[in-house]
């Protein structure tokens, strides 16, 4: 179980304001939890400090009953928008090296598991945008955290890709049992992919507006 407790924040320097306040949600293992809201209201921000990157002002991330803030951690895994790939390593050595101890078998499930079997030997400035997105997941899974955090991680493919890729993360999670917290713009990715949606207020600082059952 992943717990958000009553997290706030304010950036410093930003006059003080709050920009969060007081969010609080849970995830289940298994669950896709789909996180909306309106530009700038925090949601990367939250991202951010459900990995451990941002010490929030007030309130903790409690992973499996322990206490997590301001501690990155292999527990929460973060994909950004434009996946950071090491452009001078292979797509066999990104995933090996994600898993620490490299085992080549794993490396191969996984690779295979996005369908990059074949591409072991690439670069990424050798893979199209799709096969990017694919790589980053099977780094991310090689990780094998409790939470994933899909930060727009789809946002900039086009419509054929992205179904593509829902048919693959649905699989994927059939076959991994991922928990995931999916923030996203697009109302499809929700309906493709969440269980639940967490909307996020226009208003200042920012709270919950609502929770939504999806599926
Ligand atoms: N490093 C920073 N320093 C100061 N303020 C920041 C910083 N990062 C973000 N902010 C501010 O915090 C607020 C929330 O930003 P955040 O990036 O979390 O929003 P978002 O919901 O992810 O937006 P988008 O949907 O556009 O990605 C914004 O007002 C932004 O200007
Ligand atoms: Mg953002």
């Amino acid at each position: 179980m992943i717990e958000f407790r009553q997290i706030s924040h304010r950036y410093p320097g930003s006059a003080g304001d709050l920009i969060l306040r007081e969010i609080s949600f849970s995830i289940a293992p298994g669950e896709c939890v789909g996180l909306t809201g309106p530009s700038g209201c925090g949601k990367s921000t939250l991202a951010h400090i459900g990995a451990g990157h941002i010490t929030p002002a007030g309130g903790q991330v409690v992973v499996d009953g322990v206490d997590l803030t301001s501690r990155p951690s292999r527990q929460v895994f973060l994909i950004h928008q434009e996946p950071d790939l090491f452009p001078w390593q292979k797509v066999k050595k990104q995933v090996a090296f994600a898993m620490g101890q490299a085992e080549p078998g794993r490396v191969a499930a996984l690779l295979a598991l996005v369908k990059l079997s074949g591409f072991e030997d690439y670069y990424p400035r050798q893979l199209s945008g799709g096969m990017k997105k694919r790589l980053a997941l099977a780094r991310a899974l090689a990780v094998n955290p409790r939470l994933l955090v899909l930060d727009e991680s789809f946002s900039s493919l086009d419509s054929n890709l992205k179904y593509e890729l829902y048919e693959d993360l649905r699989r994927i999670w059939r076959e991994t049992a991922a928990t995931i917290l999916l923030i996203t713009h697009d109302s499809r990715d929700l309906e493709n992919l969440a269980h639940r949606e967490i909307r996020l207020s226009a208003d200042k600082p920012t709270t919950i507006k609502e929770i939504r059952q999806l599926k």
